[in-house]
């Protein structure tokens, strides 16, 4: 029987997202690189295997799917991408959908896109969250390219998606490059979202003396609540967990050092170019950057001094408080990129539809999702999720322990980038009248930069004292 959709790549990611099509009763075409992988893959399938086709042989891998086909790549990014792009398409017809299902840099997705307008083949980036276990059971789907794609895709990407009460956890949110984009963002709060855990983590452990389990437990207890979430929940489990050869707590073996593939620096690095700073995102990049630097902090330990001040510990709903906040201005700047980039390249994303997609299935679902998709919903003051009615109540109550929190960790000397920084972002969105005029003030000074005054329309100059 032909094949409903093809999926080259049988990674981690590849075989999970070819299982659950095969699960949802699609007939599936794999194959891949390393040829000698397809058996063992078919092997592991079990009861799944008659919905599975391997196929060694690139032609005959195209000819198994039904046109216009629907062919899925899940392989490394960047120049993979571009050679198999090179390969198949003499293998293709008219209306075909190469799908490109990795984290790719949304620029090569518009570049791809663009090269293949008016081949008669369409070319879709799609983000695909939720780790192994979310593409074997259920991922969240950010999908981008043309129409003509999506309506070929849908059916089999809503039957194997998230479901968030019933309703799939995907869509097309615009196209060429809006869906790698939209993943990109989320990565980016990703990131944002797990330094803040990770500093609220390291003021209990340094400033607390609390160990990891019992750390864990008040994540677990906070997972229950307004922080409902996958990363709080799996943060609560791997502070629990025990390393089977030492017997100690499994993050006290693990070097501090983080690793990252890149798509929090994207994230960045297109916020700049929009003119945008999603410092929260920012911090939480720079510290894993940082965290690489162990031989130099460790030096720095013993020859920089962090002596502090003495301070009272906040409270345990103070760090509740400032976790929430610190992740609704986390979002609110990742959504503020997406706005911008919506405006650059005229996507029209909808916010909502986009928090809607993220309530279940990808890494940074969470309970304020669905409250960030009414706040979408609504009418939004200026188009900004923090001037949402509820998210200012939200925030109003959260603040004072996001306070407390980043005061503490000054005086003790208790770095927290992502949250100090989330805060500073608050208050100067907070504060009307803010501290520009003294750099426009300067830029005239020292290079007649000009500026607008309060009183008059236009350009001026200042009459400026000598030094
Ligand atoms: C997801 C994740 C995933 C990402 C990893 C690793 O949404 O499922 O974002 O796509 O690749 O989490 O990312 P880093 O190596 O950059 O931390």
């Amino acid at each position: 029987m032909a094949a409903d959709i093809g999926v080259y790549g049988l990674g981690t990611m590849g075989s999970a997202l070819a299982l659950n099509l095969a699960d949802k009763g699609f007939q599936v075409a794999v194959t891949n690189r390393e040829a000698d992988w397809i058996d063992g893959f078919m092997q592991d399938a079990g009861d799944l295997t008659p919905k599975l086709s391997g196929h060694a042989d690139l032609a005959e891998f195209v000819n198994a799917i039904k046109a216009p086909r629907t062919i899925l790549f899940m392989i490394p990014s960047g120049k993979p991408m571009d050679m198999m792009i090179e390969a198949i398409s003499p293998l293709l017809s008219d209306g075909d959908t190469i799908i490109d299902g990795g984290n790719a840099d949304f620029n090569e997705t518009r570049r791809r896109s663009a090269a293949m307008k008016g081949t008669g083949l369409h070319y879709v980036g799609m983000g695909v969250s939720g780790g192994a276990d979310g593409a074997r059971f259920g991922p969240s789907m950010m999908v981008g390219g043309t129409q003509h794609s999506w309506a070929q895709l849908k059916p089999m990407a809503e039957a194997i998606a998230a479901k968030f009460e019933g309703a799939p956890c995907v869509d097309h949110l615009g196209p060429d490059g809006a869906g790698h984009f939209v993943k990109t963002v989320h990565n980016g709060i990703e990131y944002a979202d797990m330094q803040m855990i990770a500093e609220i983590y390291g003021l209990m452990r340094d400033q607390g003396g609390q160990d990891a389990g019992a750390i864990g437990d008040v994540f677990e207890g906070w997972s229950k609540g307004v922080l409902g979430s996958y990363l709080i929940e799996i943060s609560a489990a791997a502070l629990k967990s025990v390393d089977d050869k030492t017997g100690k707590p499994m993050v006290d073996v693990i070097l501090d050092k983080a690793g990252q593939k890149g798509t929090g620096r994207w994230t960045l690095v297109e916020a700049l170019k929009l003119g945008q700073s999603a410092n929260t995102i920012e911090a939480a990049v720079g510290a894993r950057g940082w965290s690489s630097e162990k031989d130099t902090r460790m030096a720095a330990d013993q020859l920089l001094d962090r002596s502090a001040q003495t301070t009272d510990m906040p409270s345990v709903d103070d760090m509740e408080n400032a976790m929430l906040a610190g992740r609704i201005l986390g979002h609110a700047q990742g959504f503020r990129i997406l706005s911008s980039a919506s405006d650059e390249f005229e996507w029209s994303l909808d916010m909502a539809r986009i928090a809607e997609i993220w309530r279940a299935g990808c890494i940074i679902r969470s309970a304020l999702l669905d409250d960030f998709a009414a706040a979408f919903r609504a009418e939004l003051p200026h188009g900004h999720l923090i001037l949402a009615p509820d998210m200012r109540a939200r925030l109003a109550t959260a603040l004072p322990g996001l306070r407390r929190v980043v005061a503490a960790g000054v005086l003790l000397g208790q770095p927290m980038p992502a949250l100090a920084a989330a805060l500073a972002w608050h208050d100067t969105m907070a504060l009307g009248r803010g501290t520009a005029n003294m750099i426009q003030a300067q830029r005239d000074f020292f290079g007649a930069h000009g500026f607008e005054r309060l009183d008059e329309d236009g350009k001026h100059h200042g009459t400026w004292n000598d030094v």
